[in-house]
Order: C-alpha cells, then sequence, then structure tokens
C-alpha cells in the first residue's frame, strides 16, 4: 500500500532520551522544559523572535480570531483544509469567502476590497501547500482598511518569504505540527505573533487567560503543548535538513518523469521557497482525475483530495459560488509523498498517471 504520506519517526533511542527526561522530571505538560527548548530551538532554526508552542494547528486560528476578529466578518480563502472555516464559524464570526487565484490557488487578492464591509474585521488567508499568498497586497488592502491579517501557515515549516520566514507576516500566523506535516510532534501547533503586546495577551488566551497562579487576565483557553508532544519534536528537528532533502529528491523525480499532458500543478510565488509538503495535481478535467485516481486505487495507490470540498460548499456554509476554488477541489489530487518513499514505488505512481494521456 502506497499512501499520501507516512510521518517521519525518528530514531527511537533519541525519542525515549527525551522521555527519560520527563520520567526524571514527572512533569508532563504546563510549559515544562521540553517545550521551553523546542520553542528556543524552533526560533534558532526558523530565525523566528516569536514563537509559541500550541497543542495543534487549530486553537491558534481561533485564538487569533478571538483576538482580532471580533465576532465580525473575516475575509477567507475557500481553498483550505476546513479547519481553516471551522475555526470562523466556532468563534462566532461570518465566513467571507473571497475566491482563490487560479495559477497560485491562493485567496485572489484583487477581489478582496469588493468583500469588504463595515462588519469586516480580518483577513484569514491560506498559504496552501506551503505557497505564498500575495502578502504585499494583501498588507496593503488590511492597513487601507483597518484589518487584521492573520495567516494560516499551517503547511509553511522551513517556508521563507523575501528572505525570512513567512511566519514572520501578518498579524499573526498559525502552523500546525499534526503528524501528517513535515515537521511534527503528533499533534501540535505554534502561532507566531510579533506584536509585543498583543503576544503577552496570546500567551494568556493559551492559557486559561491565567495571569499568574491565581489572577486571571480574562477569558482563555487550553492550547498548551505536552511534554511528550514536545519530546518528538525534540528528536525530529535535528532530522529537518534530511527530511527536506529527501522530499526535494522525491519532486524533482516527479517533475522530470510525470508528462504534464492532463495534468497540472501551481505556480510558485515569486520571492519563495518550497519546502516539499505536498504535491499536487490537478487534472484538466473531472473524469481524468476520477480516472487517474481509480487507476492509482487498482495499483494500491492512495492519493487524497486535498483539499475536496471547495470549503464554501460545507453544510453549515450557506450557497455561495467560488467557481475557481471549486473547479479546482473537483480536480486534485494530492500524490504520495514522504521521505521514505522508495523510487520503485514512485516510478509505479509516475507509470500509472503517464499511461492515462
Ligand atoms: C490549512 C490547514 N489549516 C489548519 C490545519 C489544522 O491543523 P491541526 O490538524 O494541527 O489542528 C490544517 C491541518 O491539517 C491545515 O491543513
Amino acid at each position: 500500500m502506497i499512501p499520501v504520506t507516512k510521518s517521519f519517526l525518528p530514531p527511537i533511542d533519541v525519542y525515549t532520551d527525551y522521555l527519560k527526561k520527563v520520567w526524571d522530571k514527572k512533569i508532563m505538560t504546563n510549559r515544562g522544559d521540553l517545550v521551553l527548548e523546542l520553542e528556543s530551538k524552533l526560533k534558532d532554526y526558523l530565525n523566528l523572535n516569536h514563537l509559541l508552542c500550541t497543542n495543534n494547528g487549530t486553537i491558534p486560528i481561533q485564538i487569533a480570531l478571538k483576538l482580532f476578529a471580533n465576532g465580525g466578518e473575516v475575509i477567507t480563502t475557500p481553498f483550505s483544509y476546513v479547519a481553516t472555516t471551522a475555526a470562523i464559524e466556532w468563534e462566532k464570526c461570518t465566513p467571507v469567502f473571497v475566491d482563490i487565484n487560479p495559477d497560485y490557488w491562493t485567496i485572489d487578492e484583487t477581489k478582496i476590497e469588493d468583500a469588504i464591509t463595515d462588519k469586516t474585521t480580518c483577513i484569514l488567508a491560506t498559504h496552501v501547500f506551503g505557497n505564498a499568498c500575495n502578502i504585499e497586497a494583501i498588507n496593503k488592502i488590511a492597513k487601507q482598511n483597518n484589518l487584521r491579517v492573520i495567516y494560516d501557515a499551517a503547511h509553511c515549516f522551513g517556508v521563507d518569504y523575501n528572505g525570512q520566514s513567512i511566519f514572520n507576516y501578518g498579524d499573526i500566523s498559525t502552523c500546525s505540527f499534526h503528524a501528517t506535516k513535515i515537521f511534527h510532534t503528533a499533534e501540535g501547533g505554534a502561532l507566531i505573533c510579533n506584536d509585543k503586546d498583543k503576544s503577552e495577551e496570546v500567551f494568556a488566551l493559551h492559557n486559561f487567560g491565567h495571569k499568574g497562579k491565581l489572577e486571571y487576565s480574562g477569558l482563555g483557553i487550553n492550547a498548551k503543548m505536552s511534554e511528550l508532544s514536545a519530546a518528538m519534536g525534540l528528536s525530529i528537528l535535528p532530522d529537518m535538513s534530511l527530511i527536506i532533502k529527501g522530499r526535494k529528491k522525491i519532486v524533482d523525480y516527479y517533475n522530470k518523469n510525470l508528462n504534464f499532458a492532463c495534468f497540472n500543478t501551481f505556480k510558485l510565488r515569486e520571492n519563495s521557497n518550497s519546502n516539499y509538503s505536498y504535491y499536487p495535481l490537478v487534472f484538466n478535467s473531472k473524469e481524468y482525475r476520477e480516472k487517474a485516481e481509480y487507476q492509482l486505487n487498482l495499483k494500491q495507490i492512495f492519493p487524497r483530495r486535498y483539499f475536496f470540498p471547495s470549503l464554501n460548499h460545507l453544510p453549515y456554509i450557506g450557497d455561495i459560488s467560488m467557481p475557481v476554488s471549486e473547479s479546482i477541489s473537483e480536480r486534485i489530487l494530492c500524490l504520495p509523498l514522504y521521505h521514505s518513499l522508495s523510487e520503485q514505488d514512485q516510478v509505479l505512481v509516475i507509470n500509472t498517471l503517464n499511461s492515462l494521456s
């Protein structure tokens, strides 16, 4: 069986060495030594001034919305994982979808201004598959209209934009360290906020609103990462260059050997790099996508339809049309891509797809 992804697992003795530290200290959570060490090492690795580890990549989006969205309208992309839209609904805000650019697959910045009303408080955009949004344009619109910008950067570990980590952009950026991500802590995530005052508020929000042990600065939630998750992250971090190099090799091999007659992929944003997190193909028609999926499944190859449905078609969203996102969602498949994918398995994927045309 060839799945779309397999989690990278560090050498077990590296992980158990970290676990021994947990056993020694008998502290499992509440920002123990390992979480603090992971935050420090991640800031070094990614060259960031701020980063807060969290228990997944969804709650930091909710925290960012709690801080900035004020129950208002949030301009967002229909082409992302369900967590992006669900977080808006969960925070009792209203998602206002803006269709995506047909080449980059990120929110179409030229359509944002038409969607702004006096109830708009935020833009929540996804750097989908690690491909940067048009950050300058979004920033300009946000400034002119007094809006906050939140980036769902769940897929962006290791992506730089204009020479610095993409996590540095927007009022808040969030990341997922879910087991399917290139860097993971089994479950986990991070929130990056470079505004000092706001980052203090974020800190309180992620820890029940605590201000010291007995006082509360306001409402909060539990978004803390556990020591066991931090141990996983610390065990994987030293292997990141190996992981990215391995994935690059696989991506280069797909790029070189796939016959792009009946499918294509997104255009990488200028001044940015790929972290090789996904290998999405959009087929020329829905029928080609169905045929490809069928043929691949016959050979026990299981690509995934990331991202389907287009989020404007979620059952709790009204009837809105987003033609570009809907069309891409109907025709997309993400191919197997993981560090241990063998060349033999990759050749099987490639031959199956090339025989479609
Ligand atoms: C774009 C996007 N946003 C948010 C999330 C949520 O992250 P998590 O699963 O860590 O909560 C994901 C997870 O896959 C995602 O792909």
